[in-house]
């Protein structure tokens, strides 16, 4: 279930929030997931926030589809880039192989411990046979507010490796480091590209 407090306190801090991230359009993960997708290929850009990923996607000849639960940062999106964000929700993605890609990029760290699973097996039908995934998380364990009220699950490298083999990807490379987030925390993170095993 969406957490109403975490998607408020992004309608309410969305000037701070791209603040943070408005030079990540050139960002080493994103360079290397466009360099996955072919040309004019369709992706899901997951939790997009203000879409700058997408923009930078829509740029390189990509196809893109950002959804986000947030109805200021669909907003936002829209009036920056005209790209089409909707307002929608992880459990909401229903679809099959219709994305060559789907860019999670530290939005699933806000769906909770139950519905994680489910969200990663409706990613993997989602995708086409090959199709690339990105997923961003900060890691460690539990589930908590921070202090501007965001809820968090957090994983551990080993937890998120399993959860993604378990819903059917072949990882191919992972990025870990730590940065200051919105909440003024240095915090770790965790990048990892898997693959939606092809089907004989
Ligand atoms: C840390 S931001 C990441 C935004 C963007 N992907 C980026 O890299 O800048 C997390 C985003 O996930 C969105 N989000 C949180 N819970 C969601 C849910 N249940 N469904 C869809 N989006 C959600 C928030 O509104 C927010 O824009």
């Amino acid at each position: 279930m969406t957490d109403q407090e975490t998607i408020a306190v992004y309608d309410a801090q969305i000037d701070s929030y791209v603040e943070l991230v408005k030079r990540e359009s050139a960002h080493p993960s994103l360079v290397d997931f466009i360099a996955q997708i072919e040309p004019g290929g369709y992706v899901l850009d997951l939790g997009c926030g203000p879409a700058i990923a997408s923009a930078a996607m829509r740029d390189h000849g990509l196809r893109v589809d950002p959804v986000d639960a947030s109805a200021e940062m669909v907003r936002l999106a829209n009036a920056n880039y005209d790209i089409n964000a909707r307002q929608a929700v992880f459990n909401e993605l229903n679809v099959v192989d219709v994305y060559d890609g789907v860019w999670a990029n530290f939005s699933l760290l806000h769906a909770s411990a139950a519905e994680f699973p489910v969200i990663l097996s409706a990613i993997h039908d989602a995708l086409v046979s090959g199709g690339y995934f990105h997923i961003g998380m900060k890691t460690g364990n539990g589930s908590a507010r921070d202090s501007l009220g965001r809820l968090y699950t957090y994983y551990s490298a080993t937890e998120l490796s399993e959860h993604l083999k378990a819903a059917g990807f072949a990882i191919e490379k992972t990025k870990t480091g730590e940065q200051r987030g919105l909440a003024g925390e240095v915090e770790p993170w965790i990048v990892v590209g898997s693959r939606a095993a092809r089907m004989s």
